[in-house]
């Protein structure tokens, strides 16, 4: 059941968390939706509005309280919080790329951006999570798990925010919290597709024996993970990429 369930979804106005926030609203949840662009973020919501209850909170993560402003606000609407997905997606130029390409000093700014973001979403919305029996979903990208070359910079974060995640897990399943990491790898359709090109997205799609998943693929695994047949399992790593990486 999740009638009267809140999710807020971080980042949500992008492809990935859009889809989830459908799905969701379809299962019953009230859905807080975020994204950093007001005017963006207020065309989702009212898209999805027909499907149920759902409500924009714009917020830049790189404002330092970002995270605690913005779980007060959905707090205040909506008086629970039963689970948290973050997916934002913050790569700068530079992150990504052969080594020697890159540019040093875009890597500390994308590990505030990433690993921080997560580490300060999941801090303010401890306390709220721990009543309700809830759970944090981050989203990272294959190159946190598998290594390949121009991945090193985006690897390195990524392995980061898995390390914070399965960390938290094991001491947080102690308060009746569960937390788990969600990796595509590249997906049909998203804005990242768009912007990688049709003839980079062939090539992986050839490789990948099940098909690309699009968003709605990784919606239903994000939001099993957050309903109560995934009540015994937490700190897991799911990897969702047709069939590329294992
Ligand atoms: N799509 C893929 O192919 C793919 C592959 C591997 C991993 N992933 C991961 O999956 C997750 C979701 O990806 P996606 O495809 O849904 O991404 P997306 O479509 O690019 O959406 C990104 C979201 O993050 C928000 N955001 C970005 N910078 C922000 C900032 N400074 N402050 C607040 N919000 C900000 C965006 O809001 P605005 O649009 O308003 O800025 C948007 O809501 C990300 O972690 C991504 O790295 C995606």
């Amino acid at each position: 059941m999740t009638d009267g369930r809140v999710i807020l979804i971080a980042g949500g106005s992008g492809s990935i968390g859009s889809a989830i926030a459908r799905l969701a609203l379809e299962q019953g949840w009230k859905v807080a939706l975020h994204g950093r662009d007001a005017e963006k973020l207020q065309d989702v919501v009212v898209d999805l509005s027909d499907f149920g209850t759902i409500d924009g909170f714009a917020a830049d993560i790189r404002e330092d309280d970002a995270a605690e402003t913005l779980i007060a606000e959905v707090a205040e609407q909506y008086g629970r919080i039963d689970a948290v997905i973050d997916c934002t997606a913050t790569g700068p130029q530079g992150i990504t790329g052969l080594f020697p390409g890159t540019s040093p000093e875009v890597f500390g700014d994308f590990l505030r951006v990433s690993v921080g973001w997560t580490q300060r979403l999941a801090h303010a919305a401890y306390e709220l999570l721990a009543q309700q029996g809830g759970t944090l979903i981050a989203f990272v990208s294959d190159a946190g798990i598998y290594a390949a070359p121009r991945q090193t910079l985006i690897g390195a974060a990524r392995a980061g925010t898995i390390g914070f995640v399965r960390n938290f897990a094991v001491e947080a399943a102690r308060d009746g919290i569960r937390a788990h990491v969600i990796s595509p790898s590249y997906v049909e359709g998203s804005e990242s597709a768009r912007r990688m090109g049709s003839e980079r997205m062939a090539k992986a799609a050839q490789r990948a024996g099940l098909g690309l998943p699009t968003a709605d693929d990784i919606a239903p695994l994000a939001l099993f993970l957050c309903s109560d047949g995934a009540r015994r399992m937490t700190g897991q790593v799911l990897s969702i990429n047709g069939g590329l990486n294992a």
